[in-house]
C-alpha cells in the first residue's frame, strides 16, 4: 500500500512537471559586417599588439617601439586579449562561413596565437612577442587564403577610368 502510494506520487509528480523547452538561442548581434569586424575590431586589436614591438623608421630619425609606461603595456597586452575575443565572435552563426569546420579552426588558430602574445606581453618578453607577432600574421593569412584570397594576395590598385 505504501508502495503503491510512493509510485502514485511519482507518476503525478511527472505528469505535472512541465516539458522543457528548447533553449532559446542567444541573441548574437551580427549587424556588422565581417569585413568592418575586421577593419574595427579584429585587426586595431592586433595593430595595438604589434605596435609594441619593432622599431619605427621616420624622418625624425629611429624610433623603438617597445613599451615603456605600464599603461604602454597594458594597451598591447588589451590588443591581444581583444584579438582572442573577437575570434569568439566569428564562430557565432551568422559569420561562420562554409566550409564552417575550416572557418572556426582558422579562428581557434588566431585565438592560440593571440593567447600565447597576451602571455608573452605579461612577462615583457620582447623576444617571444616579436615571434608571436610573425606568428599572427601568419594564423590571420591562413583564414584569408581560403576565404577571402583576393585580400590575401598582395594589394594591387584598380585600375583607374579609362579616357
Ligand atoms: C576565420 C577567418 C578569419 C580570421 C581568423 C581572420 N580574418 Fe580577417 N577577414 C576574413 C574575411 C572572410 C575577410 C573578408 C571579408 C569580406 O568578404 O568582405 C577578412 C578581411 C580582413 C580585412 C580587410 C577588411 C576590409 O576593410 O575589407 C582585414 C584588415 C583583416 N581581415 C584583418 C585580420 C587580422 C589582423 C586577423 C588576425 C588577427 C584576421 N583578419 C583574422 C576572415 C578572417
Amino acid at each position: 500500500m505504501r508502495r503503491f502510494g510512493t509510485l502514485a506520487a511519482v507518476a503525478l509528480l511527472a505528469s505535472c512537471s512541465p516539458k522543457p523547452k528548447p533553449p532559446e538561442p542567444a541573441p548574437f548581434n551580427t549587424a556588422i559586417p565581417i569585413n568592418e569586424v575586421m577593419a574595427h575590431v579584429m585587426d586595431p586589436a592586433a595593430d595595438a599588439f604589434w605596435g609594441g614591438m619593432g622599431t619605427s623608421y621616420t624622418v625624425a630619425g629611429e624610433r623603438d617601439l617597445s613599451p615603456t609606461t605600464e599603461a604602454e603595456w597594458k594597451r598591447v597586452e588589451d590588443g591581444a586579449a581583444t584579438v582572442v575575443l573577437a575570434t569568439n565572435s566569428l564562430m557565432v552563426p551568422g559569420y561562420q562561413r562554409a566550409p564552417i569546420a575550416d572557418w572556426n579552426r582558422h579562428a581557434k588558430g588566431v585565438a592560440d596565437v593571440a593567447l600565447r602574445a597576451k602571455a608573452a606581453v605579461e612577462k615583457k618578453d620582447m623576444v617571444a612577442m616579436m615571434e608571436i607577432g610573425d606568428e599572427l600574421d601568419r594564423a590571420c593569412e591562413a583564414c584569408h587564403k581560403q576565404f577571402s584570397p583576393a585580400i590575401a594576395k598582395p594589394y594591387v590598385a584598380p585600375a583607374g577610368p579609362t579616357k
